[in-house]
């Protein structure tokens, strides 16, 4: 199967799993679930939450994360400061990644914006083999975060 139809079959199944709820909390634990079990490259993945003015770690699957990201550090914080989505394809190349787990060898993160136009996470995928992420993974990444924080009445 290509990645794509994975993407495009989980997202089904988040919608429908997640049809009768928008708690942003059970929202993400469930995202997590659904793309670490059909993904295979995943290793590490997760939220980093808009909270005291940092990033701050959110809800999680993988080995123990750093528990704050400030914003402009790392992929993490840049992606927030940038509002935009990362794709590293080696992190060991990228000045001023934050390795949680020096397994992690290639990353991407998505801005989580919600329906005010308003920040209020990064999702993180971390793998650990280099050059796993690419534009499929950020369309379907990208889209999938607008569909659960950012529509309105989603
Ligand atoms: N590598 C990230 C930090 C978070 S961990 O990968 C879980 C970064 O550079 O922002």
């Amino acid at each position: 199967m290509q990645k794509s139809d994975i993407y495009k079959q989980s997202l089904l199944e988040l919608e429908a799993i997640l049809q009768d709820t928008n708690d942003s909390l059970t929202c993400m634990v469930t995202i997590n679930a659904v793309l670490k079990q059909h993904l295979p490259y995943y290793y590490w993945v997760g939220f980093y939450l808009v909270k005291n003015g940092r990033l701050e770690v959110g809800p999680y699957q993988g080995t123990v994360g750093c528990l704050f990201v400030e914003f402009g550090k790392g992929v993490c914080g840049t992606s927030a400061s940038k509002r935009q989505t990362l794709i590293v394809p080696d992190v060991h190349e990228f000045a001023g990644h934050i390795a949680c787990d020096s397994r992690s060898q290639s990353e991407i993160v998505v801005p989580v914006i919600d329906q005010n136009n308003q920040l209020i996470a990064v999702f993180d995928v971390d793998s650990d083999q280099l050059e796993q992420f690419d534009e499929v993974d950020q369309v379907w990444l990208e889209r999938i975060m607008a569909r659960f924080f950012g529509e309105v009445g989603a």
